[in-house]
């Protein structure tokens, strides 16, 4: 029985009455179309002890660039309630977008480092539209616990740094990544997909994971699998390569050498629809 709140009043009355009775209380945030990705989080928010389950579902004006999906982003609120009443979610909290940012609004939390590459450069502004509105949903809700996917691999450790450098009382969580049976990432943005763009697609995962197993074979070797994995992603299919990178898997800075615990990044567009994926070396 999963009830609906649009208000930061309404939402804060919710938890303060499981407060009260000694509860404690997880936060998902999400920008909707969910899938089984999505639905993992907040089973994870329950295995980190999480009494009662709030997913936020917010689609972030803020975080997308002019010419990106914003306006097309899917919106299916009925659906995605019915998703959540399967896995026992308390509450979805949709706010409308004056609720997150009223006239006048005038702040926003830039996390510096962390976001100089990868998707940083790439879609200028979108972390911080990232970084201000999770600011803005840890503060309204206060959880004990958030719950964020490791598919958005740079996004989960700028969340860890803002709320580190900012005190934010919350445990963050970094849950697995979900995946097809081919290995795909779930992602609400494969729906944009024709079957044969789904094939390309299918063929991301493939390239990082070999990626990774070579460069943990070799791990003075990220150059030359980097140019390895340009070269299959290429032959794949897809369309334009925003990155493929081998990182320090905490501080993200660019790798020629695997001596610490690392990943593998990779950004690109199949047609007009872009792709990321990531994975452990
Ligand atoms: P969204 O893309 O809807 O994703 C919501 C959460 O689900 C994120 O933490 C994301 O990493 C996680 N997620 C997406 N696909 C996943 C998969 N296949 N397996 C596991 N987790 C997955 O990320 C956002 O929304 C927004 O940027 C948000 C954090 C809500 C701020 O607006």
């Amino acid at each position: 029985n999963l009830s609906v709140v649009r208000t930061v009043a309404d939402l804060r009355a919710r938890v303060a009455r499981w407060r009260a009775a000694g509860d404690k209380v997880g936060l998902v945030p999400t920008m909707g179309a969910l899938h089984e990705g999505h639905l993992s989080l907040v089973e994870a928010a329950r295995r980190q002890g999480a009494n009662h389950v709030v997913v936020s579902v917010f689609v972030n004006p803020t975080q997308f660039g002019p010419n990106e999906d914003f306006s097309k982003y899917p919106r299916q609120e009925a659906a995605d309630a019915a998703k959540l009443a399967t896995v026992g979610a308390d509450l979805l909290y949709a706010p409308e977008v004056g609720e997150i940012y009223p006239d006048g609004f005038s702040t926003t939390v830039h996390v510096a480092g962390l976001t100089d590459g990868l998707c940083g450069p790439l879609r200028p502004g979108h972390f911080d539209g990232v970084a201000t509105v999770v600011s803005k949903l840890l503060l309204q809700c206060l959880p004990d616990v958030a719950v964020f996917g490791q598919k958005d691999y740079q996004q989960l450790q700028v969340i860890r740094r803002m709320v580190r450098d900012l005190n934010v009382p919350v445990l963050i969580e970094g849950a697995e990544t979900v995946r097809d049976e081919t290995g795909l990432a779930l992602s609400s943005r494969n729906a944009y997909l024709t079957p044969e763009q789904l094939a390309v697609a299918r063929q991301l995962n493939r390239v990082l994971f070999a990626m990774a197993a070579r460069i943990a074979e070799a791990p003075e070797r990220c150059l030359t699998e980097i140019e390895w994995g340009l070269e299959e992603l290429r032959v794949a299919g897809f369309d334009r390569i925003d990155y493929l990178a081998v990182c320090d898997a905490a501080s993200l800075k660019p790798l020629d050498v695997a001596d610490r615990p690392a990943r593998v990044l990779a950004a690109a567009f199949v047609g007009r629809t872009r792709l990321i994926d990531n994975v452990a070396v």
